[in-house]
């Protein structure tokens, strides 16, 4: 399939809407079940420079009380994804999807996949092994849940395999449409040089979201995303023609938002699933190890290297 280029100005088109403010003030104006599908990716309270850092029984008590809205909110044949990583203290992790799931299930939804999903690049960690996963925990609110198959398959390893013997020998033995794309997915994050690449310190991919918008609802229903930062879950959605509400604390990360969605994008990838390519500088092919260029004797800890 092809990327199809963003739509104009998806603001004044009434395609997104966008809120500066912070979410705990805007979810309680959202009406009952008026959102089909949530995906979000919410501060983890590592730090980030968008967040301050709190207890962790505070941040579960403040996570919970955005999850009770997020399911208010929700169609009753809706899905919450909440894409998270692991809290972090001392060196000891806490992975987040053990804290979200059972929030979920206390509200009596259904969990239905915890995607794994999987990159190449990371800090090194010198006190645990480097991090080089997150997940992505989807939840439905009932048993009759949207789920489009059909329009996130991905190619079969052997797409002409065909059975060898029995009543359908000499046919194919795979669904020609492609195959389940699992529940761990290898795809690129947003790093320096990414194509879809913001000021924004922790963007979401874009085929990421894709899949789940894809999946889980359907051309004209509306998504919620309240973390929104740079706008991925809006930029997906135009492309999908899905409606999206958007909700930002930050106005620099409004104003990427507004720039990402108010005009084409003629840079857009060209298909989903493509590997994206991270394209080396020319500083990267020609520099030194940084301790060689400095002449220092070698660093302790190489750059790069983090003792979390
Ligand atoms: C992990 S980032 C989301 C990044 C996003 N998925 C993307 O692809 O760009 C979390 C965002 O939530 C915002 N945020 C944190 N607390 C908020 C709140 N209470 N209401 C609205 N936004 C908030 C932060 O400013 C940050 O941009």
């Amino acid at each position: 399939m092809l990327y199809q280029p963003v739509r104009g100005n998806a603001e004044a088109t009434g395609l997104c809407e966008l809120h500066n403010a912070d979410c705990t003030a805007i979810l309680p104006e959202i009406p009952d079940g008026s959102v089909d599908l949530v995906v979000t990716s919410p501060p983890y309270n590592v730090g980030k420079p968008y967040e301050t850092r709190s207890a962790l029984d505070t941040y579960v008590e403040y996570q919970t009380s955005i999850i009770e809205e997020c399911f208010r909110v929700l169609s009753a044949h809706g899905s919450i994804c909440w894409q998270v990583g692991n809290w972090v203290d001392a060196s000891e992790i806490i992975p987040l999807d053990s804290i979200v799931i059972p929030i979920f299930r206390r509200l009596g939804m259904k969990i239905r996949s915890r995607v794994v999903w999987t990159f190449g690049h990371g800090l090194h960690c010198t006190k645990r092994f480097s991090g080089r996963h997150e997940t992505v925990v989807w939840a439905t609110k009932s048993s009759d849940y949207h789920f489009d198959l059909d329009s996130i398959r991905v190619p079969q390893k052997y797409p002409n395999k065909r059975h060898y013997k029995g009543p359908n020998k000499g046919e194919l033995s795979g669904n020609p449409l492609g195959k389940n794309p699992g529940d761990v997915w290898e795809i690129s994050n947003v790093k320096n040089r990414h194509p879809e690449k913001t000021a924004h310190p922790c963007q979401f991919p874009e085929e990421l979201v894709e899949r789940l918008v894809l999946g889980l609802s359907k051309a004209g229903q509306t998504v919620l995303d309240p973390f929104a930062g740079s706008g991925t879950v809006g930029a997906v959605c135009n492309r999908l023609d899905r409606r999206s509400v958007l909700i930002e604390r930050a106005p620099e990360y409004v104003e990427i938002i507004r720039d990402r969605l108010g005009a084409p994008r003629p840079e857009a990838r060209s298909q989903v699933g493509g590997e994206v390519v991270l394209d080396p500088s020319i500083e990267d092919l020609l520099s030194l190890e940084p301790w060689l260029s400095s002449g220092a004797e070698g660093p302790a800890v190489p750059v790069g290297i983090v003792a979390l």
